[in-house]
């Protein structure tokens, strides 16, 4: 199908379209996959983006002419599985709630599983599924420490040999604008891309006070995007997005991280207001990554690259040489929506498409930026992927999924890492 956006769309120049499409699989219509039109489908973690993804997976579906069903839901707690459950009509018994509910999803006969549960738990839940055999869409970020980010790249491996599908939500990578500006960018709009910064500035999303009787893993899953362990600091929870954007235009990884970053006003958890990341990506060519989150404050998100002949922001404006580039072809202005139209569609056209790399890398790019501003180290990308013998290796963030399945939870200090101190929480880094 061709964008309806394309009429509408200016580019640079004279700048043409041609070719076959980039977003979509363009083998859609010559299989069906199961050849039904009935998809199933199970969800973990019950929150906002949980509630938008299925929103979203059912657009997808109806974009597809397929008739979505939502088999199961999970969430750590009782009222949130069950209030979506009710919504969309799924049987009270479907419902699972508690920090092993996802076994119980992932035991149906659902096809797809969604997880936008907090990042560390994304490692276990997206192997379960793997194993399981089940096609997957797993939100961003998808792990907190190294140890979850390779361990989400081998089951990645493993979805690869059982020809599952996994798509993540770096929806940047869906949206058409994205999509045009790097075909552009790699038909050498703006020559080499020399340096760059990418943002996300904005305010503390939310904090949730500790409620009578919670536990330290109630208080820790529900106040989740306030403590490290759990979301993996902001720079990788919500400004992974923008680092994502950077390692796709230029098509490679940052070698190594050398930032710094600090807490003024935060009121709750564990980690920093602000990071200042200069991200090296060899040849002469840095990256800074800059992130806050302190309401008040002046508010950017975005991406922007200079390159020898131009320039570009992210989705937006970009000046350089007129080049040709193929057509691009996406269903929907909505990437969130795109994403799942993508993902459904290389299913049934026996062509899974498998991010699971990708993001895992994306992922361990942001944990290098957060651990050295927390240390006041420069940290190596080779040490959390690669290198054994590296003490940030095994670095693992603590109290970990299982500490939460087992009810072991220990609730860390709620004050941030100070760098350039001896801190025990970082005694294996
Ligand atoms: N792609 C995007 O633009 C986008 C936007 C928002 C959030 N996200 C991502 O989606 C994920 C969820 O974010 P959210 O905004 O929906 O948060 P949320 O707090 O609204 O929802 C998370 C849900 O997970 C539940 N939960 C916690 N631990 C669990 C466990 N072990 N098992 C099952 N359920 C558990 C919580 O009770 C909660 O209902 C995060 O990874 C976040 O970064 C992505």
């Amino acid at each position: 199908m061709k964008s309806p956006l394309l009429g509408r769309r200016s580019f640079i120049g004279s700048t043409t379209l041609v070719g076959a499409g980039l977003a979509a699989q363009s083998a859609w219509g010559q299989s069906s996959g199961t050849g039904s039109k009935k998809v199933k489908f199970g969800l973990i973690g019950c929150g906002g983006r949980g509630r938008g993804a299925v929103k979203d997976f059912m657009g997808a579906c109806k974009i597809l002419g397929l008739e979505p069903e939502l088999v199961a839901v999970a969430d750590a707690f009782e009222d949130k599985a069950s209030s979506l459950g009710k919504h969309y009509e799924v049987a009270e018994k479907s419902c699972f709630s508690g920090f092993d509910a996802y076994k119980e999803v992932i035991a149906t006969d659902c096809e797809y599983v969604l997880m936008a549960t907090p990042p560390s738990f994304r490692p276990i839940h997206f192997d379960a599924a793997v194993e399981a055999g089940k096609h997957c869409f797993i939100e961003k970020p998808v792990a907190v420490d190294p140890v979850g980010a390779r361990s989400v790249i081998a089951t990645g491996e493993k979805a690869k040999a059982k020809g599952l599908a996994v798509v993540c939500g770096t929806q940047r990578r869906h949206t058409y604008k994205y999509l045009r500006n790097k075909a552009l960018i790699d038909a050498g709009a703006i020559g080499e891309i020399r340096g760059g910064v990418v943002q996300w500035n904005s305010r503390v999303p939310w904090v949730k006070p500790r409620q009578a009787g919670d536990s330290d893993a109630d208080y820790m899953a529900r106040n989740w995007l306030n403590f490290y362990e759990t979301s993996g600091d902001h720079i990788v929870e919500q400004h992974v997005h923008n680092l994502d954007v950077a390692v796709w235009f230029l098509g490679r990884l940052p070698l190594t991280a050398l930032g710094f970053g600090g807490r003024a006003r935060r009121v709750s958890g564990n980690m920093f207001d602000f990071f200042s990341i200069d991200l090296d990506f060899g040849d002469d060519v840095h990256i800074h990554s800059q992130c806050r989150q302190i309401s008040g404050t002046y508010g950017r998100v975005g991406e922007s690259f200079v390159g020898t002949e131009g320039a570009c922001y992210g989705g937006g404006k970009l000046k350089g040489k007129d080049v040709k580039i193929p057509e691009i072809t996406v269903d929907t202005d909505n990437g969130q929506q795109q994403e799942h139209v993508d993902l459904i569609r290389s299913v049934r056209a026996g062509k899974p498409l498998n991010q699971a790399k990708r993001i895992a890398e994306v992922t361990a790019v942001a944990i290098m930026s957060r651990m050295s501003a927390y240390t006041g180290e420069m940290i190596r990308l080779n040490d959390l992927l690669k290198n054994e013998q590296s003490p940030h290796y095994n670095y693992t963030c603590k109290p970990t999924p299982l500490d939460f399945e087992k009810g072991t939870v220990k609730m860390p200090a709620e004050t941030p890492p100070i760098p350039g101190e001896e801190d025990k929480r970082f005694a294996n880094m």
